[in-house]
């Protein structure tokens, strides 16, 4: 391994270190032992078909050398993040006595963290888990924070905790298998770091090439800070946290007005375009930076996927999103690049008519 970073989280409910360097699953058992404090009862690592089949056996090997170490696979894919697979799941753990002193190891992407964080924190009334994040997405951003959860029949993520867990470990290398259409959802988030809370890395990405792992993984740990930072101060999303939301109102609407044809990453690039244009519309984002965003979400060339999408559709699906209150949208805006616009000061939450809504639309769609 050639260095390691460690980024500390320390919302209310619990602390822990984040691991970051490239090679660091090859010496796992010691950095597991370096941030818990007692070894495990057994560890069972919790992966898809995708990542168990490169990556399972090894580091099952690894963590045989601390305790009894089982390797448990799912299916990959969203649609299998839901609740039979997380019962799946449990009955095997169950089956192979893992008890109250058990670890679980989420090694994967997003789904993967979700899902095993979510199966951890209701096993036996919650076991430890840890988390070691493959994709560019779960290592800058779903590992960090706590929030587990499964799918339902009647929306994303509608069942599930906020559940710490004991570690981080991010081992960048592991990118190099990564589908190269993976990329976008990670470097989406990335940007919106810098919009939201880091004019330095928004400008270092500005000049990166965002199609290659060996440029965006420079930018990780920088990610991780600020990840870290904003959920230690709002762990349950109070007012804070809610700024990790830019781009993610119109995003997810863009999402599943298109019938999930439109992918996460790219989602959030338009919505970055559009809740851009509102924060300018508004009166809170500079021309100039607001231009400077443009560029950057530009080069990822996807806005023409949002011409065909229907005004009332996306309306719709704005309007069930989570943060509307009594029929108003709500939305967390940039005033410039590195800070977040606040309403008299205090919230992140900043209400938007349907009407400035529909003119962002128009606005992405005309590009
Ligand atoms: N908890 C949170 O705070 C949070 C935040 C953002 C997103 N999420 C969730 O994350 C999920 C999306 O995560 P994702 O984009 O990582 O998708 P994913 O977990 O489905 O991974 C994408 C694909 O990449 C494969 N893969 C993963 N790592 C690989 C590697 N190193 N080499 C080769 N293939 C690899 C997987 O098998 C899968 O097919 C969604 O369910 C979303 O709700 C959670």
């Amino acid at each position: 391994m050639t260095s390691m970073e460690t980024v500390k989280a320390s919302p209310p409910s619990s602390s822990y270190d984040i691991l970051i360097g490239d090679g660091i699953l090859r010496s796992v058992s010691s950095a597991l032992l370096r941030t818990t404090e007692k070894s495990p009862s057994s560890i069972a690592i919790i992966a898809d078909s995708n990542v168990a089949r490169r990556y399972g056996s090894r580091l099952a090997g690894q963590f045989s050398k601390i305790t009894k170490t089982n390797l448990l696979r799912f299916p990959a894919g969203e649609k299998n993040k839901n609740l039979r697979t997380a019962s799946i799941l449990a009955s095997k753990l169950s089956k192979l006595g893992v008890d109250r002193y058990g670890l679980i190891v989420a090694l994967g992407g997003g789904v993967t963290g979700d899902l095993a964080g979510f199966v951890a924190s209701i096993y036996k009334r919650g076991i430890a888990y840890i988390q070691i994040p493959t994709t560019l997405l779960a290592q800058v951003d779903s590992s960090i924070g706590g929030k587990t959860g499964v799918d339902t029949d009647w929306g994303k993520n509608q069942l599930g905790t906020f559940y710490q867990p004991k570690c981080v470990l991010v081992d960048p290398s592991v990118l190099l298998t990564l589908p190269k259409s993976q990329l976008i959802n990670g470097t989406a988030e990335m940007i919106k770091y810098g919009v939201i809370g880091d004019k330095n890395l928004f400008d270092g990405l500005s000049n990166a090439d965002l199609q290659s792992v060996r440029d965006l993984k420079k930018f990780i740990p920088n990610c991780c800070k600020i990840k870290a930072e904003i959920i230690s101060k709002d762990e349950r999303e109070e007012n804070l946290r809610s700024i990790l939301n830019y781009g993610h109102t119109v995003g997810h609407a863009i999402e599943a007005a298109s019938q999930y044809s439109i992918g996460h990453g790219e989602a959030i690039v338009l919505g970055m375009l559009a809740e851009g244009w509102i924060a300018r519309e508004l009166g809170f984002f500079g021309e100039d930076d607001f231009e400077r965003q443009k560029v950057v979400l530009q080069s990822f060339d996807v806005t023409r996927k949002a011409v065909k999408l229907r005004q009332s559709d996306l309306l719709r699906f704005a309007r069930a999103d989570k943060k509307v209150a009594s029929g108003v949208m709500r939305m967390s805006l940039p005033e410039r690049i590195g800070a977040m616009h606040r309403d008299s000061k205090v919230s992140y939450q900043i209400s938007v008519t349907s009407d400035v809504f529909s003119r962002s639309i128009h606005y992405v769609q005309s590009l």
